[in-house]
């Protein structure tokens, strides 16, 4: 049983909590907070001693306290692992029909562990602990927990860079959709692959048509690049900055066994590409950008890096080509997401329609209480 720190809020902390929004902000804490050790649970209460919820303190970024429990019950380890089996469970169901063998186990807030994500590739664990406090309070079942799951192996990677502890030396190779993928999570991004983007992945199949030419733009491994030639794509040119992701691309092409195009990978900041005048059009555009509001690349504000990126990928479909343009920038509402696309679009008196829109897949739940966090949506757009 874990030994719950007491900690009470004021009326506006509580007004919060009681909609479910799980965050408490540092400068909305009493002095109090200074007397608690970071990774210590804590019994929220209210200014009339009421129960609120539990949570957890470890100050990151502006936020010091994360809620997970919502109702007054006994914290113990058999509490943990419940919860982490509870978000196996619901994850299971999915996995023949997607055909797939890899998923999000843990998605952080939505499955009540703040701070921590969970992917899985096959037999292999990627954990990744935001919230360091997860690592001590789970370390007698998370390995017990994940073995019964299957896993063989587990490795730990730092939030940011490529660090991390473990036993791997290799890509994981796993299938989606029964088709190969590898997920490389020593060198690559995030935990090595990008398992958000699966519902993009299946909407290619009726997006990309046989001789359609395409653009995707922030390629990172390919993923979206070999499937669009599978699918028939004539030509596909991919633009990533990032310098090994070529070898990986080259990897998976290879899994696919469809030729890869040195010619047809372009090694380059995105925005540069942008900038060069073409004559040159595609059927199709995939615009997948990092989270813009860690970029150091912006130029100017939010809307003005949206609508550079729109403006100039609009520039280069043909008639009735087709933009997949792809969020993950928290601060980007939908509605603003539409605007500022259409305001590109306008610009170029260009006319545009919405003709899809695609969703986070199963393994990435979201929370309606903090829509802060709900920073996936992919939107298709037709230009006329
Ligand atoms: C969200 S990921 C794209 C994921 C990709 N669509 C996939 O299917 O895996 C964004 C990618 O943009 C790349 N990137 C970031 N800044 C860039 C820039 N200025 N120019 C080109 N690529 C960039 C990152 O290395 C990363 O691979």
């Amino acid at each position: 049983m874990f030994d719950l720190k007491r900690f009470q809020v004021n009326k506006r902390v509580e007004a919060a909590l009681k909609k479910n929004h799980p965050w408490i902000f540092k400068n909305q804490c009493s002095t109090a907070l200074g007397g608690l050790k970071i990774g210590s649970l804590v019994r929220l209460l209210g200014p009339t001693n009421n129960f609120l919820g539990i949570g957890i303190y470890e100050p990151l970024g502006a936020i010091a306290i994360r809620v997970f429990q919502w109702e007054d019950i006994l914290i113990d380890e058999k509490y943990f692992f419940r919860k982490l089996l509870k978000a196996h469970n619901k994850r299971l169901k999915y996995l023949a029909s997607y055909n797939t063998n890899a998923y999000r186990l843990i998605h952080g807030e939505a499955d009540g562990f703040p701070g921590l994500t969970i992917d899985i590739f096959d037999k292999t664990a990627i954990v990744v602990f935001y919230l360091k406090s997860w690592k001590e309070i789970l370390k007698n079942i998370l390995e017990k927990e994940l073995m019964e799951i299957g896993i063989e192996k587990i490795y730990v990677k730092e939030p940011h860079g490529n660090g991390g502890e473990g036993d791997i030396t290799k890509p994981i190779q796993f299938i989606e959709n029964s088709c190969p993928f590898l997920a490389w999570p020593l060198s690559g991004l995030k935990t090595g692959f990008f398992l958000d983007l699966r519902e993009v992945r299946l909407a290619l199949a009726h997006l990309v048509k046989e001789g359609d030419t395409m653009l995707n733009l922030f390629a990172n491994d390919g993923n979206l690049s070999v499937i669009s030639k599978s699918l028939g794509a004539q030509k596909v040119i991919s633009v990533e900055q990032h310098e090994t992701s070529k070898t990986q691309a080259q990897a998976l092409f290879d899994l696919w066994e469809i030729p890869f195009e040195d010619k047809n990978w372009i090694t380059d900041d995105v925005w540069k590409y942008l900038e060069k005048e073409t004559d040159e059009k595609f059927d199709v555009i995939i615009l997948d950008p990092p989270s813009l509001s860690t970029q150091k690349k912006q130029k100017g504000n939010l809307a003005n890096t949206w609508k550079f990126l729109h403006i100039n990928s609009f520039k280069r479909l043909k008639p009735g080509g087709k933009l997949i343009s792809i969020s993950c920038t928290e601060r980007l509402s939908k509605e603003d997401q539409i605007k500022y696309t259409l305001e590109s679009a306008k610009t170029l008196e260009q006319k545009i329609k919405l003709i899809q829109k695609i969703g986070p897949s199963f393994d990435h739940p979201e929370l309606k209480s903090l829509p802060e966090r709900n920073y996936f949506r992919a939107l298709v757009w037709e230009i006329k």
